[in-house]
């Protein structure tokens, strides 16, 4: 006897009903009739992640290259692993809309306003890393919240997003600690 649910469906769907299920809406790829989500806004929402990774690639990228200063080659190491990391969000962003039938969005018109993160430049070393403690910030709460919105909707997405959302929060935790090393106080509250 199969295991059924308080309202009487079965808890599994049949081996053979997902057989043929599965052989009808192949152009859909992997969307199947079982996707809670709604493609559509998956894919717009994806498409606003994707801006704000490339502006997160491109404010690293020229960080790490205009950093300047006292002991600034160990923050330009970091600027330029950050920048790594950041295009490896931007690749995973971008496959997943290709997966789910859009066309990711590389259009550098318009790129600052789809981003969620701003791009600011910074004039010192310390504004720099200033900016990309607020720039890691906005997309840990941007993340968390996705991560919220997708939750078995559309597991994949939020799994990828999970990902994300810790390298992001690591990356917080870098800027942080190169403002304290460089502006020499901490600036966290420690707790108890
Ligand atoms: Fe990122
Ligand atoms: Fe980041």
């Amino acid at each position: 006897m199969s295991k059924t649910t308080t309202n009487n469906q079965p808890f599994l769907t049949d081996v053979q009903e997902l057989r043929k299920r599965a052989r009808t809406s192949l152009e859909k790829g992997p969307i199947t009739p079982d996707y809670l989500g709604n493609v559509k806004q998956t894919i717009d929402i994806l498409q606003a992640v994707l801006a704000t990774e490339i502006v997160c690639v491109l404010r690293y990228t020229m960080n790490a290259i205009a950093a300047t200063g006292i002991s600034s080659e160990g923050v330009k190491a970091e600027f330029d692993q950050h920048a790594k990391e950041e295009q490896g969000h931007m690749r995973q962003v971008a496959e997943r809309i290709n997966q789910l039938g859009g066309s990711p969005n590389f259009n550098p018109e318009g790129l600052a306003t789809r981003s969620a993160s701003q791009y600011v430049e910074g004039a010192n070393l310390i504004e720099m890393i200033k900016e990309n403690l607020v720039a890691e910030r906005i997309a840990c709460e941007h993340y968390r919240e996705l991560i919220r919105y997708f939750a078995d909707k559309d597991p994949t997405t939020r799994v990828m997003m999970e990902g994300i959302l810790t390298n992001e929060e690591e990356h917080a935790n870098d800027m942080h600690d190169l403002l304290v090393a460089h502006e020499g106080k901490p600036m966290l509250k420690t707790h108890a």
